[in-house]
């Protein structure tokens, strides 16, 4: 980690740059963006596809490379997980989730902050960007599982496709009737087997559509709250997603020996 290191200000305090977001936080939160961009682009055209006049081939094909995002998506999303318990004090998941007795003050103090027009300075995230911070990974992680399951229902790909498969065609062990299915064809399904198939299915779909309408308000949210708190502490918030590094011209709150040390 580097150390803080004095930087030009154009008003006459020097400025300190302390080291925020390591390189996997970053790679992370842009390749995320890719991602969810990607998905909610397609599933857009998904959701439309009648008004759009999308053959139904042309539906399995978006289907298809929607969930072929959808796997890079969740393969990030897995690794940010993962590198929350063991990544640098900032991406900790014990650093990041607004709980806690000082978490509760410290929310107390931003808000008051807010009032005053004085809220403490963060090197992290501050305690309204955590609860933010949090509802986006519950609602990401909620479209990463309901997405694999679909995946499967929908397409017969992995993870669950494979069952899914079996139990549509109602051949068990048998894998000889497997080749012929093909997504979005009920020419080879046992009609009983598919009818409980989809039944099944139901609750993923219904999730995963009102999840993305509540991942949408919230990316919207989150885009308004990065650009109303760089405009009011100008802690270069945008470019410390790709540089790692923040700018303060008051001490960080949440400093630990670590940031200060470099
Ligand atoms: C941020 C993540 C995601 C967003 C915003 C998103 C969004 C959407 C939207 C808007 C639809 C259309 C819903 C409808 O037609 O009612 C959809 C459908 C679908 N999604 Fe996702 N999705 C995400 C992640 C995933 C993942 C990770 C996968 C699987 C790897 C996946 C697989 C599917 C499939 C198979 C469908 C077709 C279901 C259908 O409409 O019949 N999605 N998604």
């Amino acid at each position: 980690m580097n150390p803080p290191t004095e930087t030009s200000n154009k008003t006459t305090n020097p400025a300190l740059s302390y080291h925020a977001w390591d390189r996997t936080v970053r790679i992370f939160h842009w390749l995320n963006v890719l991602c969810v961009t990607g998905l909610v682009g397609v599933g857009l055209v998904i959701f439309f596809n009648k008004n759009l006049g999308v053959s139904p081939d042309g539906k399995i094909l978006l289907k298809t490379i929607h969930a072929y995002i959808g796997y890079v998506f969740v393969l990030n999303l897995s690794w940010r997980i993962l590198w929350g318990f063991f990544g640098n004090t900032r991406s900790r998941w014990k650093t990041i989730l607004p709980f806690g007795k000082a978490y509760k003050n410290s929310l107390a103090a931003y808000v008051r902050g807010l009032k005053n027009d004085d809220t403490p300075a963060y090197l992290g995230h501050n305690p309204l960007a955590k609860l933010m911070i949090t509802v986006l990974f519950l609602l990401l992680i909620t479209q990463a599982t309901t997405g694999l399951v679909l995946a499967g229902t929908d397409l017969y790909l992995p993870p669950f496709g494979h069952e899914i498969a079996e139990w549509v065609t109602g051949s068990g062990e048998d894998h000889s009737q497997l080749k012929d299915l093909k997504p979005g064809s009920k020419d080879t399904v046992d009609p009983q087997g598919y009818e409980e198939m989809r039944a099944f299915r139901k609750p993923y779909i219904w999730v995963h559509q009102y999840s993305f309408y509540l991942l949408v308000i919230a990316i919207l949210i989150h885009i308004l709250g990065v650009v109303v708190t760089e405009l009011r502490e100008k802690n270069g918030l945008v470019s410390a997603m790709f540089t790692g590094n923040k700018v303060f011209t008051k001490r960080p709150t949440d400093l630990t020996d670590e940031d200060e040390s470099g």
